[in-house]
């Protein structure tokens, strides 16, 4: 009897385990469905600690970060931590040769010397609210899906409007559950954040490229910004009488080191989740769209290695595009591999079977079909994923194609012959685009790029949804076509599209329509929008509405199990604990990493492995300070909480609200958990910020920035 009731319990505590980790909580609603389960893993604070409209709560503290990541206050004089892939971008737009802040890093020793960064911004969410019946309200089940999004576009105009009234705040309406509930979220945006400090990218983006989306890990993944705001501590633009933000909350920063079980949790912006995609929905990813993909990818990548490899002033032009599509072709095959190891496709077919049996067998006439529905979609859309695909990763792909695409709007705002002021407004936005896009632009990259892309879109894209070319012969060769394309073109001549630019008339106009460039993105372009986006459009319209009946339909049919919504890059929490894992058949990782992997992994000949003198010379003195533990500095940890893109520079919690690191990554072993977690191996990756403060303190002696943090020790 003993061992029955043994084997009863661990099953019980086993499906704990297994199942509670995954799930991306709205803020709003932990009092009702998370904050038992979490306190009974070990957390010590309420739900109104995390999210409250009646109190200051840590939500206050975490901030979106630019356009697709998170970030947080750690200090009164609004200083900010976020990762240095996150701050990437504007490390490098101040970066150049004589200053090359991504090798060497960049740190403000005082206020004076931050950095203004014009185009970013940060955005604290003020209050979130649940509007499904207000957005829902007048919608019959047996209105039409157009008829339905009309009426749900006019309430949500309406709700926005209501709610902007007398603030400055930006208000965001976005579906949950495909549209089975509406929640809205009021955001103040601070538009002046400067940058305060970087490590070097050997330490920062340590490992680079190879060790992206791996563990075990060293990279000491982030940057430092602070918000500036007016004298009254409101948003302003940039301006040097700005005053340092005070914030409402920041985040106190424990140093007293983490273990295998603890309770941990994050806080951030996860950007877009598939968990609830049917089994044919994943064979189109994993065998068509994914495989399609990395190969395009594999190809830009060669060409911009091969140059980057040979010249300094190339690498740093490119290493922020480089990044941005290597860090998805990588991605893109872990989700293969892991879909596959998971038997994704076979346990999704189990669970519609079981649905359909369900609905059958309860009369559930509404839900009887929608499995086939959507099956029958899946086999139609297959050729049109694939041209829009293509159109995407290939077509505007090539840097001067999506340029010549930005000045379609100029040449639609003459056809309507648009005023002079707008029309001026619209050539200072192009000026600035410009200015942008020549500073890091390379043609011979671009050009080779072209020749190698160009042909596989004629190569895999049906020809129903083909762009016609009418002087493109591919058995002809394409370099020389490529190359006598790139010659004409203004586009690649900065001096030229810039003068036009400068002394814009509107009879400049014919000159960009003509130009042979604009001309070539145009027969795509319409080949897009004509063959292929009308219809693809209308069979997603048509997938989302069969989700949001079958969302619907599984909550019936399971009333007692929770489930969360999709991430949609709005605030979420995930909680979990801090675990290694097993990758394979004998092999297990820990779950904590040290800087004595970060010399283990040294070697000067390999850019992002080249380990700074510095870090040396600290390593070998073992000059760790407080920083460290058993005799080293432990860098990165490994934990349950379930996280996607987006979540990146997401605080990383202690179950007293204390921060212990910056969510950066996830382990390549469980990386299709955009689709599947699997509790087993889905891990996501953090910098311990020991690491942090080590670095900013005994490398940077910028400790002056450790002292207005709040430290617990
Ligand atoms: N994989 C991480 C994320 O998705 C980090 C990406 C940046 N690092 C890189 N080596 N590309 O954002
Ligand atoms: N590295 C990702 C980010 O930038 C995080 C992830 O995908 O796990 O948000």
């Amino acid at each position: 009897m003993k061992k029955v009731l043994l084997i009863i319990a661990l099953c019980v505590g086993m499906a704990n385990i297994n199942f509670a980790d995954e799930g991306m909580w709205i803020p709003l609603l932990l009092e009702k469905y998370n904050i038992q389960d979490m306190q009974k893993k070990g957390f010590k604070l309420s739900a109104e600690d995390i999210y409250s409209i009646n109190q200051d709560c840590l939500m206050d503290a975490v901030v979106i970060f630019g356009r697709g990541c998170t970030g947080e206050i750690v200090s009164d004089k609004g200083l900010l931590l976020t990762n240095h892939h996150c701050g990437y971008g504007a490390i490098q737009k101040h970066s150049t040769i004589e200053h090359d802040y991504l090798t060497n890093g960049f740190w403000a020793m005082n206020m004076k010397e931050e950095l203004p960064n014009p185009d970013l911004s940060v955005k604290f969410l003020k209050r979130i609210e649940d509007v499904s019946a207000k957005v829902l309200k007048d919608i019959k089940p047996e209105m039409t899906e157009a008829n339905k999004s009309k009426i749900i576009v006019k309430n949500i105009a309406a709700l926005k409007k209501q709610a902007q009234k007398g603030n400055n705040y930006k208000v965001v309406i976005k579906p949950f559950f495909y549209g089975n509930q509406y929640y809205m979220f009021l955001y103040e945006e601070y538009t002046d954040v400067r940058l305060v400090g970087a490590p070097p990218s050997a330490i920062g983006k340590f490992g680079g490229d190879t060790d992206n989306w791996m563990w075990p890990r060293h990279t000491g993944d982030f940057s430092i910004f602070r918000v500036y705001a007016d004298k009254n501590n409101k948003p302003a633009k940039y301006s040097k009488d700005n005053v340092p933000y005070k914030p409402k909350k920041f985040l106190p920063i424990s140093i007293k080191g983490i273990k295998k079980g603890d309770f941990t949790w994050v806080m951030g912006y996860p950007g877009s989740t598939q968990e609830y995609l049917i089994s044919d929905a994943i064979k189109l990813i994993a065998n068509v769209r994914n495989p399609h993909r990395i190969k395009l990818r594999d190809e830009r990548l060669a060409v911009m290695n091969s140059y980057a490899s040979k010249n300094d002033t190339i690498r740093i032009k490119y290493a922020s595009k480089n990044a941005r599509v290597s860090n998805s072709w990588k991605r893109w095959k872990g989700e293969i591999s892991g879909l596959e190891r998971l038997q994704t496709i076979k346990k999704k077919q189990e669970l519609e079977q079981k649905f359909q049996a369900w609905a059958k067998q309860n009369n559930k006439t509404e839900y009887s079909d929608i499995i086939p529905q959507l099956s029958k979609i899946y086999s139609e859309v297959e050729d049109l994923a694939i041209a829009y695909d293509y159109w995407r990763e290939s077509i505007r792909a090539i840097e001067v194609i999506s340029f010549a695409s930005k000045f379609d709007n100029i040449i639609r705002m003459a056809n309507e012959k648009k005023s002079d002021k707008e029309i001026k407004a619209e050539i200072e936005y192009l000026q600035a685009q410009a200015k942008k896009f020549y500073k890091d632009y390379v043609r011979n990259i671009d050009e080779d790029i072209f020749s190698k892309l160009v042909p596989m879109y004629f190569e895999n894209v049906k020809s129903e949804y083909q762009a016609h070319v009418p002087d493109l012969n591919l058995k002809k060769g394409i370099s020389t076509y490529a190359h006598k394309l790139f010659n004409k073109t203004i586009f690649t001549n900065e001096e030229k599209c810039t003068n036009l630019l400068n002394n814009f008339t509107v009879a400049d106009i014919e000159t960009l329509k003509q130009d042979p460039v604009y001309v070539f993105y145009t027969y795509f372009k319409d080949a897009y929008t004509t063959k292929v986006k009308a219809q693809y459009d209308a069979l997603n319209a048509q997938t989302n509405k069969l989700y949001r009946s079958y969302l619907k339909g599984l909550q019936e049919m399971n009333p007692d199990k929770i489930y969360y919504p999709d991430a949609n890059f709005t605030m979420r929490v995930s909680y979990g604990n801090i675990e290694g894992f097993s990758p394979r058949d004998g092999v297990e990782y820990t779950y904590y990493t040290t800087i004595d992997g970060v010399i283990e992994k040294d070697n000067p000949e390999i850019y992002d492995y080249d380990v700074p003198d510095r870090l040396k010379e600290l390593h070998t003195a073992k000059d760790f300070g407080r920083y460290q533990e058993n005799g080293t500095v432990n860098t990165c940890f490994i934990a349950t909480n379930h996280t996607t893109g987006g979540n990146s520079g997401s605080p990383v919690l202690d179950a007293e609200g204390n921060l212990i690191g910056l969510n950066f990554d996830r382990a390549w072993h469980g990386i299709q958990s955009d689709m599947m977690f699997d509790p087993e191996r889905s891990r996501n990756v953090t910098l311990d910020i020991r690491y942090l403060l080590f670095i900013i303190d005994k490398l940077a002696g910028a400790g002056h920035l450790v002292e207005e943090m709040t430290i617990i020790e």
